[in-house]
C-alpha cells in the first residue's frame, strides 16, 4: 500500500516506515522537522535499501496537504504532532494549533482526495486517571491533566465525527502506552533535545555518564516499591502494531479503537536496575517529590489487539533497555 506518513522522521514514525518498507509498503514522509532530523531518512535507507519519498512539509498547510494527497495514497498513518507534556503547559495554543487544527487541516485534505483509512497515534493519557486496572478500550475517556492530554482527547473525536460523516472512513485509534527503546541496529532512537523528560531517555544519560543522577518521582505510591508503575512498549513493537492495524482495517469501514501495550507494568526502579544490568553502569537516582499530574500506575488491557489484530509485544523490558542503551552509545 502507498502509506502517507506524518511526522514519519520522528521516534515512532521513523521505525514503522522501516517496518513498512520491509512488508513491501511504499511509505511518503511528511515532516516540518520541528523534532527530527534530515538524517533519519537517510538512516532509514540505510536499514531499508530504500529512502523513501519525502515532503518538507507542515500539516497545518492545508494546500500543501492537499497537493500530496492527491498524488494517491491507499491510507494515512498520522504520528506529527508535539508531545512535550510540561512545554503544553506553558505554551497550550501551539500545542492546540499544531496538534488539533493540524489534524483538522490534514483531514480536510485527505477528504479532498479521497483516502479514507486513517490510523491515529493516540495515547493512554485519554483514559487519565485510572479508576480500576488494567485500562481497557471500554472503559469512558477521561480527564486530561494537561492540553497536550486535551490534543488527544479532542483528536480523537474529530475522527469520530468524521467517521460518522463520512461511513466509509475507516479510522484506528491507537492508544499506544510508554514506548521506548531504539532500532536494534542503533541507527533509529529517540535523542531528545536538552534534558529529556521521560524516564528511559533520562536513565540512558545518567548511565552514559551525561547527566549526574536521575530524580525518581515518589517513593510513596500504592504500588511495590512505592514508585510509579507504566506499561513500557518497545518502539519496534510498537511499529508492528500499526502494520497489523493496516493490514486488518484498511478499507474497513468504521472506527477501531485498539491499546497497544505489553499488558505489563513494570515500576520505576526496576526499569532502573534492568538498564543497569544491560548497561553494566551504576544508575544513580535519588527520591524526589511527585511529579504534578502522574498518576501511581498504569498498564494496558491488550486483549481487543491480541484478538482483533493478531498482534502481541514480543519484546520485554531488558531488550528494551538494551536497545536504548546501543543507540545511546552510537555517536551520531
Ligand atoms: P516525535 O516528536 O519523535 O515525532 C513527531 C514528528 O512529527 C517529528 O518528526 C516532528 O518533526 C513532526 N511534526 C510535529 N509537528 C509537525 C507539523 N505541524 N507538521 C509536520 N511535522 C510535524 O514524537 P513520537 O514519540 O514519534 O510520537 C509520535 C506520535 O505518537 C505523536 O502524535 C505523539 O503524540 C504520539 N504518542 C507518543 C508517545 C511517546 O511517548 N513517544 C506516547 C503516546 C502517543
Ligand atoms: C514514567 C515514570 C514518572 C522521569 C508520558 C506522557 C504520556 C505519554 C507517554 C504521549 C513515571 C517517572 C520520569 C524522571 C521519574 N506520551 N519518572 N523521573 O509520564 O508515564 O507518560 O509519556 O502521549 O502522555 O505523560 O512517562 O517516561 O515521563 O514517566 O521518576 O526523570 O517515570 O514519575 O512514574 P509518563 P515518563
Amino acid at each position: 500500500m502507498r502509506v502517507l506518513v506524518t511526522g514519519g522522521a520522528g521516534f515512532v514514525g521513523s521505525h514503522t516506515v522501516v517496518s513498512l518498507i520491509e512488508a513491501g509498503h511504499e511509505p511518503v514522509v511528511v515532516d516540518n522537522f520541528i523534532n527530527s532530523d534530515r538524517s533519519v531518512l537517510g538512516r532509514i535507507g540505510k536499514l531499508t535499501g530504500n529512502v523513501p519519498e519525502l515532503h518538507e512539509a507542515d500539516i497545518r498547510d492545508k494546500d500543501a496537504m492537499t497537493d500530496i494527497a492527491r498524488t494517491g495514497f491507499d491510507a494515512c498513518m498520522h504520528f506529527a504532532a508535539l508531545k512535550a507534556v510540561g512545554e503544553s503547559v506553558e505554551k497550550p495554543m501551539l500545542y492546540y494549533d499544531n496538534n488539533v487544527s493540524g489534524t483538522i487541516s490534514l483531514v480536510e485534505a485527505l477528504l479532498e482526495a479521497d483516502v479514507n483509512s486513517f490510523v491515529f497515534s493516540s495515547s493512554c493519557t485519554v483514559y487519565g486517571e485510572p479508576e480500576t486496572l488494567p485500562l481497557d478500550e471500554s472503559m469512558p475517556i477521561g480527564t486530561a491533566t494537561n492540553p497536550y492530554g486535551w490534543t488527544k482527547i479532542m483528536m480523537e473525536q474529530v475522527l469520530r465525527d468524521v467517521q460518522l460523516a463520512n461511513p466509509d472512513w475507516s479510522v484506528s485509534l491507537l492508544r499506544y502506552f510508554n514506548p521506548v527503546g531504539a532500532h536494534p541496529s542503533g541507527l533509529l532512537g529517540e535523542d531528545p533535545v536538552g534534558t529529556p523528560n521521560n524516564l528511559m531517555p533520562y536513565v540512558a544519560r545518567v548511565a552514559a555518564g551525561i547527566l549526574p543522577k536521575l530524580q525518581v518521582f515518589g517513593d510513596d505510591y500504592p504500588t511495590a516499591d512505592g514508585t510509579g508503575i507504566r506499561d513500557y512498549i518497545h518502539v519496534v513493537d510498537l511499529a508492528e502494531g500499526h502494520l497489523a492495524a493496516l493490514a486488518r482495517h484498511a478499507g474497513d469501514a468504521g472506527v477501531h479503537t485498539y491499546n497497544l501495550g505489553t499488558g505489563q507494568g513494570h515500576s520505576v526502579l526496576e526499569l532502573v536496575r534492568a538498564y543497569e544490568e544491560v548497561s553494566s553502569r551504576p544508575v544513580a537516582y535519588e527520591i524526589t517529590g511527585r511529579r504534578p499530574g502522574d498518576v501511581a500506575a498504569s498498564w494496558a488491557d491488550v486483549t481487543m489487539a491480541t484478538e482483533h489484530l493478531g498482534w502481541m509485544t514480543t519484546r520485554d523490558l531488558h531488550e528494551m533497555c538494551a536497545d536504548s542503551w546501543n543507540w545511546q552509545q552510537k555517536a551520531r
